[in-house]
């Protein structure tokens, strides 16, 4: 035969042996044209974790599409346990005058480190000494004061009882950091340096636990006035019983007994970190360790200034209307729809406020915001959680080809990482430069996927992992979040413009959700 002669000639008999070898891939039709448009320009200053846009991840996504799986992923899609995290143990010692923002910082570093599935509890003096000042009430009978004399340095008894509340608080911390806990916030004023003296040679008592203190310095007045207004209307069970003027006095009153006393931290051997005016300025001294640096690169990005952050899910896309997960689908015809009505949402909320718009690089986000009149951003990190060998399949399709993957993920959904692909878990871990970016920025609009925008209101809801992958968040719908005191005022705008649900509930229950309030916690004191 010629081609026994010729070896590299292309006949008809090899051609169709290509063909039959070929019958069983299945191609993606988008790969013909290209799979995402021109991406928008890039705006802004952009920090080092805001990511250019990526042409190649069409192609890693396609890739994961494979007929069957290669072998390097047959058998993990499966629960992921979380990381081992016994070995952290730390104790943020809070340091400041009253209304300085102590319990806010406590509050936000306690939020963020449960997110990333630290296990974490602040210990709050203050709710300790009313804890057993009634206690004290119910068996003798006897009221204890609490008004501004009893923080006089003058007061010795009293002063006595402060200490050993302080000590005994730290004892009850480290008793919980020995059962299993990881960063305990002690919340109370440390003030002065005998306090921290004590506390530091408290915990150098304990193999492995470290300390840092966390000193809130506050000197701008407007800023005391809002802490010293909110301590006195948010429900503060030492003020139940005056008005609001009586509390306000009294308050002030009870400042100037700290002031007295008050000593910043100048003691060199400590870790510390001093933050002035939540944000303006940051002191780091001495911190060493990841989750430590961690603690401190986070608290330098806060800042208190009025804004609100902005979700919205894509326009519903053709993926969605098939009811197929994953992929990097175009809008549908509802979809686009949304997109050009979502600008007048936008700017009628919003006036001549600034905004930054942040999409992740899968088309249907940058089509999303194509018609918005603001600077835009993509994010890797914004892209859908990876369903991997199951990218590109309807729910029904990856019951019947995987099924026991389609039960462990009912099971434990929050810990399930699909076959070559991600969990929410993963997830979370790779939007961790996103919150951090999030919180240094002002007015910022997500344009997002379900899953992403699950795992970033969970953060600012404080919602527990196991509830994370059942949110709520529906498609063209803005969810409007307004950073509080102690929380997010949350509003929700949909737009009349029908789309699909692809809110898949656990099955055999309805988890109500619970948000958290946007007041102060008392942590069940009643006021
Ligand atoms: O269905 C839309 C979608 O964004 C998919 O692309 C993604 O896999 C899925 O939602 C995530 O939601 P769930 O974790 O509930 O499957």
């Amino acid at each position: 035969m010629d081609s026994d002669r010729n070896p590299r000639e292309v006949t008809p008999a090899k051609l169709s042996l290509v063909d039959n070898a070929l019958s069983g891939v299945k191609l993606d039709p988008h790969l013909a044209v290209p799979r995402v448009h021109t991406p928008p320009a890039m705006f802004g200053a952009g920090g080092p974790m805001l990511k250019q846009f990526d042409q190649s991840n069409a192609a890693s996504r396609v890739g994961s599409q494979a007929a069957t799986p290669p072998r390097s992923v047959v058998g993990i899609g499966n629960k992921v346990a979380k990381p081992d995290y016994s070995e952290a143990k730390i104790v943020v010692a809070m340091v400041g005058l009253p209304a300085r923002g102590k319990s806010y910082l406590s509050n936000k570093l306690m939020r963020y480190l449960k997110w990333l599935e630290y296990d974490v509890k602040v210990f709050n003096v203050g709710q300790l000494r009313r804890s057993r000042a009634r206690q004290k009430a119910q068996e003798s009978g006897k009221h204890e004061d609490h008004t501004a004399s009893y923080f006089s340095h003058d007061n010795v008894e009293a002063t006595r009882l402060r200490d050993q509340l302080a000590t005994d608080s730290l004892d009850m911390l480290i008793q919980w950091l020995r059962d299993g806990g990881n960063v305990g916030i002690h919340d109370a004023t440390n003030s002065t340096r005998s306090r921290r003296a004590k506390i530091e040679e408290r915990v150098a008592q304990e193999k492995g636990f470290v300390t840092i203190f966390l000193e809130s310095v506050c000197d701008d007045p407007a800023l005391i006035a809002a802490n010293v207004a909110l301590k006195v209307s948010s429900g503060d069970p030492d003020y139940k019983d005056m008005s609001r003027e009586e509390a306000k006095a009294d308050f002030l009153r009870r400042i100037k007994q700290y002031e007295a006393v008050y000593e910043t931290i100048t003691e060199p051997h400590l870790s510390y970190l001093r933050i002035i005016n939540v944000g303006n300025q940051v002191t780091v001294c001495r911190i060493h360790g990841y989750l430590q640096s961690r603690i401190a690169f986070y608290l330098m990005n806060l800042h208190l200034k009025p804004r609100s952050i902005f979700f919205s899910r894509h326009g519903e896309s053709q993926y969605n209307v098939e009811g197929k997960i994953g992929g990097d689908s175009p809008l549908s015809e509802r979809g686009q729809k949304y997109a050009t009505a979502l600008p007048a949402l936008i700017t009628d909320n919003i006036g001549d406020a600034p905004l930054t718009v942040w999409t992740s690089t899968l088309q249907r986000t940058i089509l999303t915001a194509q018609h918005l009149p603001y600077n835009k951003l993509t994010w890797k990190s914004l892209d859908e959680l990876d369903a991997g060998v199951c990218d590109g399949m309807t729910y029904e399709e990856i019951e019947h080809a995987y099924p026991d993957d389609f039960a462990h993920r009912d099971e434990d959904k929050f810990n399930y990482r699909y076959r070559g692909g991600e969990s929410y878990r993963d997830v979370v871990v790779r939007l961790e430069p996103v919150i951090m970016e999030l919180e240094r920025q002002e007015n910022i609009l997500i344009i997002g996927h379900q899953a992403i925008l699950r795992c970033l209101y969970a953060y600012f809801h404080n919602l527990p992992q196991a509830d994370l992958p059942y949110i709520k968040i529906p498609l063209h719908t803005v969810i409007k979040l307004t950073p509080k005191a102690y929380g997010c005022d949350e509003e929700r705008y949909t737009l009349p413009i029908g789309a699909v649900d692809t809110h898949r509930p656990k099955p055999g229950s309805s988890p109500q959700l619970q948000l958290s309030g946007t007041g102060r916690e008392y942590y069940g004191e009643k006021a």
